[in-house]
């Protein structure tokens, strides 16, 4: 270990009273550079001996000294009175391979500090940071030590102080509604509380997002801009107010902050998977992506009901319909929601009378997933617990078993309760009542997963904590949703505008994979003028199969509304949904995104466009495409005068030749999009 420096900060108080506590008092103590060396993370002295960072890339400071140190019930905080011990660096190098994902191949490539804290008590703590090319991640270490043998977290002190006349995207923390709001833009003395990613660009044109990465045994934070520019992470509470409730050692998760010059580099960055640990069950083979389709936008445009009744929509002869449809056009999985005992009445309300084992009368489980066995269809379960997790976690066992029994791979779980409002019934029979994302239900999720993991199942979670990457560690927690999905479009007032699909890979997707549901074809169901409406063209409803990235994609609509426009539906039959690579080709965060990628296993290309509410004409050179060959390209582009207000339906497809040399121009209408297939002939 090299001894940097054993000042004891407190010895500064006297210079820097008055100061703000972020001020520095002397030049960085410790430092780490990037392995390209243009982004800089520096550990500072702060008012009162408190330590504090910043982190420079190139010319600009994107984050000024900012806090860092923890507050606790019991024992006396690090807050002050700290001195750095000394620090340790390391290089690292290698890659690592996903079973699915955007890429196959990762490259985790980054400098790694060390810095070892301790307070004039010689109470300890390690802050450990890696700095990728394309981002930095620290987090803090405690040593097993005298007197922390209870922890009880009240404040984590960590603050990141963004250049004040940035512009940010993003959705408020800790409100009723979770994660579904509409994306906020603006500068950042509009925003109070936020959750991550939370995204960022800087007066130099510098874009950057934070967020955390392996959120285990640990609250969320959402972040709180106590002054101008300066925002804190703040932890999610407990019912009894308390944070975190732990014991040494124990670590917090990464703290993380993605950097690029451009809007895209946001989006080809590995930095959240890669800092989290590597793949803990073993074999995965089982896990598998795919595509399906379900008894779902039928209850969400009010066809049909979850409840039993004459409009029940999870019935035997139902299933039996839409497995013959996903059997017809090579779809994995039939989605049945509804089927269990417990949706009648407010079943928004009523979590505790969900049996997780028990059909309704008319839906014939055995039948069903037989049926469908037979015809490599598989039935796609389903949990909503309305954030009744108790009730939940008691069937957890019998209703994993049943699903595994019947050939079932894949869970959708539902949390619908406000924030806030999840029931926890605790050791004394008295109801508690916590947040999505606090230490208890980071805790419940994570069970959900590991417990399904036993039985070879997948869980595709909603009404979820944030994605951290975890799907890293637990390749079976294969999707989630965590942001206004496709169903507000059926119900919600208003509906997801033109630009929340040009946000959400800007902010949303950098945690990772979401179930969005897209793929929506009668855009109309109310009519043009209706009050609910899809607001996007047919032709981007495509493109978000590319846009929006998840192993496992819904087909959402109506079979027979498929069946309808054969030509279009074409796409969505033909596009995989496990990737070789991906690559962001062009975008700017809120107006528009390009991406291509290439199939698992494959030769093809596939292309995704999608606009806000503007139209825009794309220059698009295809040197993705591998030099020599040659591919035809499927293209499924706005027709002329499509609109996603006055003529959503206007749409082209066509095929052309094409090469690597080639650029390729393309028209997307207001609301609209592109789709390509790119397939190699020779
Ligand atoms: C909310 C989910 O996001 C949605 O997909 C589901 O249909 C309902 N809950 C009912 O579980
Ligand atoms: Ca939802």
């Amino acid at each position: 270990m090299k001894l940097l420096s054993t000042t004891c900060l407190a010895l500064l108080l006297a210079t820097t009273a008055g100061a703000a506590w972020a001020e520095e008092t002397q030049a960085g103590l410790a430092r780490i550079a990037s392995p390209d060396g243009r982004l800089v993370f520096s550990l500072h002295e702060g008012r009162f001996g408190s330590l504090t960072w910043s982190l420079q890339f190139g010319d600009e400071l994107l984050v000024e000294a900012a806090r860092l140190g923890m507050r606790f019930a019991e024992q006396a905080g690090f807050d002050r009175d700290l001195a750095l011990l000394g620090s340790e660096t390391a290089s690292h190098d290698s890659s690592w391979e996903q079973p699915w994902g955007e890429r196959r191949v990762v490259r985790d490539r980054h400098e790694e500090l060390l810095a070892q804290v301790a307070d004039a008590d010689g109470r300890r703590f390690d802050l450990r940071v890696r700095v990728f090319d394309d981002g930095v991640g620290f987090r803090y270490e405690f040593p097993q030590q005298e007197g922390f043998e209870s922890v009880q977290i009240v404040e984590e002190l960590t603050e990141f102080a963004l250049p004040r006349s940035s512009t940010a995207w993003w959705i408020p923390g800790r409100r009723y509604n979770r994660y579904e709001y509409l994306y906020q833009s603006g500068g950042l003395d509009e925003v109070e509380t936020a959750h991550t990613p939370f995204t960022v660009r800087t007066p130099g044109g510098a874009h950057l997002a934070i967020h955390e990465a392996a959120l285990v045994d640990y609250a969320a934070f959402v972040l709180d801009q106590r002054r101008p520019g300066v925002f804190q992470a703040n932890l999610t509470p407990w019912s009894d107010g308390v944070r975190v409730k732990t014991s040494a050692p124990f670590k917090t998760p990464w703290r993380t902050v993605q950097v690029a010059e451009k809007a895209t580099g946001l989006l080809n960055s590995d930095l959240v998977l890669n800092l989290n640990e590597p793949n803990a069950l073993g074999d995965v083979s089982w896990v598998q992506p795919g595509k399906y389709v379900g008894i779902w936008w039928a209850m969400h445009i009010n066809r049909k009901t979850w409840g039993s009744g004459p409009n029940h929509g999870a019935t035997t002869a139902e299933t039996m319909r839409y497995m013959d449809f996903a059997a017809k056009h090579g779809f994995d999985g039939v989605l049945v929601e509804g089927w269990n005992v417990g949706w009648d009445g407010d079943w928004f309300h009523n979590g505790d009378l969900f049996s997780f084992t028990e059909a309704y009368p008319d839906f014939d489980i055995e039948a069903v997933s037989r049926y469908g066995l037979e015809r490599g269809v598989r039935l796609i379960g389903h949990h909503e617990t309305s954030g009744n997790v108790s009730n939940y976690a008691v069937q957890m066992d019998a209703a994993y078993d049943l699903y595994q029994r019947l050939g079932v791979r894949q869970v959708k779980t539902g949390y619908v309760a406000d924030g806030g409002d999840i029931k926890r019934v605790d050791g004394n029979g008295v109801a508690r009542y916590e947040w999505h994302d606090g230490q208890f239900m980071v805790g419940e999720y994570l069970r959900s997963v590991t417990e399904a993991a036993k039985r070879e199942i997948s869980i595709n979670t909603h009404e979820p904590v944030k994605d951290t990457g975890l799907r890293r560690t637990y390749p079976n927690w294969i999707s989630r949703e965590g942001a206004r999905g496709q169903e507000f479009n059926a119900w919600g007032d208003p509906g997801n505008p033109p630009e929340h699909t040009a946000i959400l890979p800007y902010t949303r997707m950098l945690a990772g994979p979401m179930d969005f549901t897209p793929g929506i074809f009668d855009l109309t169901f109310e009519g043009l003028d209706g009050r609910h409406r899809v607001n996007t063209t047919l032709a981007k409803q495509l493109a978000l199969y590319v846009t929006l990235y998840s192993p496992i994609q819904m087909a959402a609509d109506l079979p027979e509304n498929y069946e309808a426009r054969p030509e279009a539906f074409r796409f969505i039959v033909d596009v995989p949904t496990d990737w070789e690579q991906s690559i962001a080709l062009a975008g700017e965060v809120g107006d528009y995104v390009v991406f291509a990628r290439q199939e698992r296993g494959g030769q093809d290309w596939y292309l995704g466009a999608v606009t806000d509410e503007n139209a825009r004409t794309l220059e698009l050179p295809l040197d993705f495409l591998a030099t020599g060959k040659r591919y035809h390209a499927q293209i499924y582009r706005d027709g002329e005068g499509a609109d996603w207000r006055s003529d959503p339906y206007a749409i082209a497809i066509e095929t052309t030749g094409v090469t690597a040399a080639d650029t390729l121009e393309l028209w997307l209408a207001p609301g609209g999009g592109a789709a390509i297939r790119f397939e190699a002939v020779e």
